[in-house]
């Protein structure tokens, strides 16, 4: 019997890049968030040897750099592509994810919590957090991650320009320039390596101390303070996240600055590129200012769409189609 699971989409709220690791990866610190926007995915078990991945867009690798190819033999997987694809929403990761859910089901076996968390980060980093779902912190390279307390279900715009980045090159590039700014400031070489550790090492260090307040006033019993009256995303935007990647790749693609802007113009409480882009998007008061927002950025040329951040329990509730 096949099995069709939506693949969720996932925005970043606040994005720190730390140290260049040995192993070729960045220590980072983020906040994921499961949103509306969604894939479909089929999973069934054929006759046939090898893997078969099809889908209508012709972007999406079908041979073994899909991520999904790297999760499962002898299966064939249909992808009903919805999100953009390199768009910074996690989609080839929610993919892959889903198609292990999918297989447990139609195998009907189910894999024990450690193991589905090992298979999937050995594929990448963000797969991870779409074992979770909701609001989700991902340290390490990305792939650990820790469900965080819900922030309140806000509307969401997501903005796709035409736009395709490249994941490891933006990274590379956010090497390049925090290099170039330490020589500029007078560093000598041989000293920019350890520098580049010190300086990215701090400011982990401190949205990690931002992010551990707003959990601790989320938490605390103390019968003083701002405790839980406080909206949890302003105070979440107060402990300072901000995407990293904006840094790098809006000189790049100046677009993707602009659609930033104009989300902001449109009422967004609070915008930012996702990953490392290239969707930008923003968050709303309701789901009205939303849709208003949509339609005034459609006017405008931008490809927008309003969708609502998706709970912990929606994200399982409506994980099978
Ligand atoms: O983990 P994933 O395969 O998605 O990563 C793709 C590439 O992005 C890595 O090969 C690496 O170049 C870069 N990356 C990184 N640091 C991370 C995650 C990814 O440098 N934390």
């Amino acid at each position: 019997m096949p099995v069709t699971l939506r693949s969720f989409a996932k925005i970043n709220m606040g994005l720190c890049i730390g140290v260049a690791r040995a192993d070729g990866y960045h220590e980072l610190l983020t906040v994921y968030q499961t949103i509306g926007l969604h894939d479909v995915v089929r999973v069934s078990i054929q006759r046939g040897s090898g893997i078969e991945i099809q889908c209508a867009d012709a972007r999406v690798p079908s041979d073994e750099r899909n991520t999904c190819y790297q999760v499962v033999e002898r299966a064939v997987i249909r992808i009903e592509k919805r999100l953009p694809v390199q768009g910074g929403l996690g989609g080839a990761s929610a993919n892959a994810v889903s198609t292990l859910l999918g297989l447990e089901q139609v195998l009907k076996k189910r894999l024990p919590a450690a193991e589905r968390l090992r298979i999937v980060a050995e594929v990448g980093s963000d797969l991870p957090l779409f074992l979770l779902g909701g609001t989700v912190l991902g340290v390490g390279r990305g792939e650990q991650v820790y469900p965080l307390p819900e922030l309140p279900a806000m509307a969401c715009v997501v903005v796709t320009p035409d736009v395709g980045v490249s994941t490891p090159k933006a990274f590379a590039q956010w090497d390049r320039r925090k290099a170039a700014e330490l020589r500029s400031a007078g560093q000598p070489m041989a000293a920019v390596p350890t520098l580049t550790i010190a300086r990215t090492s701090d400011r982990i260090s401190e949205l990690g101390c931002g992010l551990s307040a707003w959990l601790s006033e989320q938490f605390s019993g103390a019968p003083f303070g701002r405790g839980r009256a406080e909206n949890p995303l302003l105070a979440l935007v107060r402990a300072g996240i901000k995407n990293d990647f904006e840094e790098v790749v809006f000189p790049e693609y100046p677009e993707l600055g602009e659609a930033k802007a104009a989300l902001l113009r449109a009422g967004a409480k609070y915008a930012s590129l996702s990953g490392s882009g290239s969707t930008l998007y923003g968050l709303f008061g309701s789901k009205g200012a939303a849709l208003q927002a949509t339609t005034r950025l459609r006017k405008l040329g931008w490809a927008a769409q309003a969708t609502a951040m998706v709970s912990r329990a929606q994200y399982w509730k409506r994980l099978l189609v």
